[in-house]
């Protein structure tokens, strides 16, 4: 009777954090349905827009699935609303704040979640989370792609080294949707790490991916010295 009180306990304790991937992915749709029109409406390449299109397929996609795990460890947990941020400063010009919603999504947001996702898949037990972690994924790979491909794009036509003074910010912004919220128990098999865990693996991938990157295109990086 104890083991199934505990495990009632573990799977009320995941279902909440799987909602609230659900209401993330959920703004994430929205967020790159809006960058696909942004992309089309200042004349970028077709082929960005079309993958910003198929991003926010995905990323309802992601939802539904979360949607699947919340409903199978607690069924009475009602979705939460989207807020989709706005993202960027307001006096940037719209083909600039594109450019800041595909850097803060796809090679801040979407470059760390593909990490501690691929962190977590290894460590998960319950066979429909495993199958959920591996196609997002799988999916989220593609999304921190569209991110470096429009840095470059851009960067081939005028200095993008104004986005300097915002990677603080959007390494902040991410942390605070993949940062599982103190006090949630370590529920590894679950899809659920521990904060060292989540830190670790974006204080890595910050060093061999996101700082290097940046670096290519005379983006100073030194806020993000301090992960
Ligand atoms: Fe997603
Ligand atoms: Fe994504």
């Amino acid at each position: 009777v104890l083991l199934e009180h505990q495990l009632l306990s573990e799977h009320a304790a995941a279902a909440r954090v799987w909602r609230h991937r659900e209401r993330i992915e959920r703004e994430a749709a929205v967020l790159f349905d809006e960058l696909a029109s942004e992309l089309a409406a200042t004349g970028a390449p077709a082929a960005l827009a079309g993958l910003a299109r198929r991003a926010a397929d995905d990323e309802r996609d992601h939802a539904v699935r979360c949607r699947a795990l919340v409903d199978a460890f607690d069924a009475s947990l009602a979705p939460l609303e989207p807020r989709p941020p706005r993202l960027g400063p307001p006096e940037l010009s719209r083909a600039d704040r594109a450019l800041y919603t595909s850097v803060a999504m796809g090679c801040v947001t979407e470059t760390l979640s593909t990490a501690i996702l691929i962190v977590m898949r290894d460590s998960v037990t319950d066979e429909r989370v495993r199958e959920t972690v591996h196609s997002i994924a799988r999916d989220e790979v593609a999304h921190a792609r569209l991110g470096w491909a429009h840095l470059a794009f851009a960067a081939e036509r005028s200095p993008v080294a104004w986005l300097s003074e915002h990677v603080g910010g959007m390494l902040a912004a991410a942390l605070a949707t993949e940062l599982p919220e103190q006090g949630v128990p370590r529920l590894d098999g679950l899809g659920v790490l521990s904060r060292d865990r989540v830190e670790r693996a974006v204080r890595e991938t910050t060093e061999r991916v996101i700082v290097p990157g940046f670096a290519r295109y005379a983006i100073e990086t030194s806020a993000l010295g301090h992960v």
